[in-house]
This record gives structure tokens, sequence and C-alpha cells, in this order.
């Protein structure tokens, strides 16, 4: 989204002010047109501070229209969040130049404003330990059991190495070891009281990770199993197809994904009116996504694995201390082919 028009400013002119407060990241781009060369780029922000942004990335859409074959791009990171405006100059590096500049805003994820968002409310609300509950659905206990059971259910060894993408409070992490779990574990989050919450409970060998890009801070096979509990239930489809993709990047051949997700099925009817309901009202703390089984198919056979199984949300076939029990999300299981 454009902020800020194209200016041609001279020496030290002003050239557009941003609006930056819901933004990640200010991105624009620079051309020094009087040397016709690369450039930097002055940014002056209201507190004082001037920060230089070399304008040398690659941004091919604007190379191409003003037929240069060398990167133009530049992207700033404020380090503190709010309305205010950034003025963009020219400045000592470029004493006599013209720059042309456009700003445009990146927002930030859905995921991360909403999550963020819902966790201060509910840690201002309540206690911290019925805050990091609420936070991930509730039932902390009960919902930890299951997911471990499920693993065992499944057959996971143990010893494995797992990666828990969106390990909320930890309702995984901390069933893991009092189950006899000797692998490692890492648990990704967008949510850091949530990984704090998680880390504190856990062994001290577990490791968390807040992250904000659909990414899992690990090596190439590095690992046997990624969990997905109640994640994509809350992604666009094309996000859970870019995270599947980098499961796939971080999983050994054999090893395999588990994920929960909401289907469309009388059980879960409910979940979708009320979801309906409070999009007409425009009181929806966080997306609530429906995924077809055929749509994780598809997925799977681009992406290179096969779908090993579903579990319906409502097919009570997990054994547990309480008896047979169903997970409430359907269940599908992702093996990466060889
Ligand atoms: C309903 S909670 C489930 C938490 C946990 N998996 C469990 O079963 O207890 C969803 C979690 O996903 C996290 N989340 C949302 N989008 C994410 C993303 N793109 N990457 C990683 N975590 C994400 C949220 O912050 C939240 O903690």
């Amino acid at each position: 989204m454009a902020l800020a028009r194209v200016q041609h400013g001279k020496n030290g002119m002003f050239v557009g002010y941003v609006d930056i407060s819901t933004a990640r990241a200010i991105a624009g781009w620079a051309w020094n047109t009087e040397e016709n060369k690369q450039t930097a780029v002055v940014i002056k922000c209201p507190d004082s501070s001037i920060v230089t942004v070399e304008a040398t990335s690659a941004r091919p859409d604007v190379g191409e229209k003003l037929n240069i074959d060398q990167g133009c791009g530049f992207t700033f990171s404020p380090n503190y969040a709010g309305y205010y405006t950034v003025h963009f100059e020219n400045g000592e590096l470029m004493p006599n130049g013209v720059v042309c500049i456009a700003a445009e805003r990146i927002r930030r994820r859905h995921y991360v404003e909403d999550y963020q968002a819902l966790v201060k409310s509910l840690f201002e609300q309540y206690a911290p330990e019925e805050a990091a509950s609420l936070a991930v659905g509730g039932h902390y206990d009960v919902l930890g059991d299951l997911e471990i059971a499920l693993l065992c259910y499944l057959g996971v060894d143990m010893a494995s190495d797992i990666i828990d993408v969106g390990c909320g409070s930890g309702r995984l992490a901390t069933k893991l070891a009092p189950n006899g779990f000797t692998g490692s574990y890492l648990g990704t989050d967008v949510v850091p009281e949530l990984l704090n919450f998680a880390q504190e409970r856990s062994p001290t060998t577990f490791r968390v990770e807040q992250v904000e890009e659909l990414r899992i801070p690990a090596d190439d096979c590095s690992a046997d199993v990624v969990t997905v509990f109640s994640v994509f239930t809350h992604l666009r489809h094309e996000e859970s197809y870019i995270y599947l993709r980098e499961m796939y990047r971080v999983l050994r051949p054999q090893g395999c994904v588990i994920l929960s997700f909401y289907e469309f099925a009388d059980y879960n009817w409910s979940i979708f009116e009320d979801t309906a309901k409070a999009t007409e009202a425009g009181t929806l703390q966080h997306l609530n996504v429906f995924i077809e089984r055929k749509a994780i198919e598809l997925w799977s056979e681009h992406l290179g694995f096969s779908v090993e199984r579903f579990i319906c949300g409502n097919d009570a076939c997990i054994p547990t201390d309480r008896g047979p029990a169903a997970m409430f999300q359907s269940i599908a299981v992702l093996r990466k082919l060889p």
C-alpha cells in the first residue's frame, strides 16, 4: 500500500511521510537519477534520530521501469511503535543528486496482530495460569493429555526430535517429559508471553523460539515429527500451504506432520456459525478457518507428502486414562516421502 507519493526531491528536501502505526516496516526505493547510480536514503524520525539506509536491494518492478539493472530498494524497521511521521531526505551520501522515493507500508501479519492483542487483553484480565490457558482455547490439562495420547496412539517414538509449531503456552510441551519423552523439542509461536510461560514449565533442554513469518528456525532434515495443533485453524489456506512447505524442509525423509483442522461437519457447525456471527458483528478476535480434506490432499501432492491418515474430530478412537476420546478437531497425518 503506497503511503507516500513518488516524489522528486532536491538535496535535503522533504519527500514523504509515513504512518507506521500498524506497519512492521517501511519499504521503498530510491535512485540517484542525476548520477545514475545507487544511493542511500536518510530517514529522519520525529524523535530526532536519523537512520541511513542503503537503497541497494532488488526491486525488479522499479528497475524495469527506470531501465536500471541494479538494486534500488530499501526497508526500514523502526524500533518503536506508534503513529509518527518519517521524513525522507537525500543526504551527505548523495550531495547533488535527485532522489525518487516511494514508501509502502508492510502490514504486520494478521495472526501476529490478532494473537498478540488477544494474549495482551487476557493477561490484563486474568491471573497468568488462566490467561495462558484461555489463550490457547482453554482446557489446558485435558487437551494437553489428549495431544500426548494422540502422539502415542499414532506410534510417535518418545525419543524423536519434535517441532511444535504454534506451541502456545506449552499444552503439549508440559506433558512430554512426564510421559517419558527423551527426544529434543523446539516450540515456535508468535506470542512471547506464551513462549515464556511454556519455557518456564518445561525441561530446560526444551527450546522455544518466537517467529513472525511462516518459518521454522531449524535446519533442513532435522526433525522426525512436526506437530501443528489448532494453528491451521487460524491461518489462511495459502499460509498453511507455505507452512507445510517449510515443514517438509525441516523433516527427515519418512518424518511426519501431525496437524489438526476444522472441517465442515455437523459437529463443527456451531464454530462456523459463531464465527459468522462474530464476523457480522465485527468482534472476531482471530480467523477461524475450515479446511476440506481435498485441500490437504492437494497440498500434500504438490509438496511431496503422502496423506497417511485422517481422523475425524468426533471419532473417539484415542485411548486415554479417562477412556477412548475424540480430539474435537480433525487430524491429518502427512508423511514426507523419501
Ligand atoms: C489455539 S492456539 C494452540 C496452541 C497449541 N498448539 C496447543 O495446542 O495448545 C494457536 C496458537 O498458534 C499461535 N500462532 C498463530 N499463528 C501462528 C503462526 N503463523 N506461527 C506460529 N504460531 C502461530 C498462536 O499464538 C497460538 O498460541
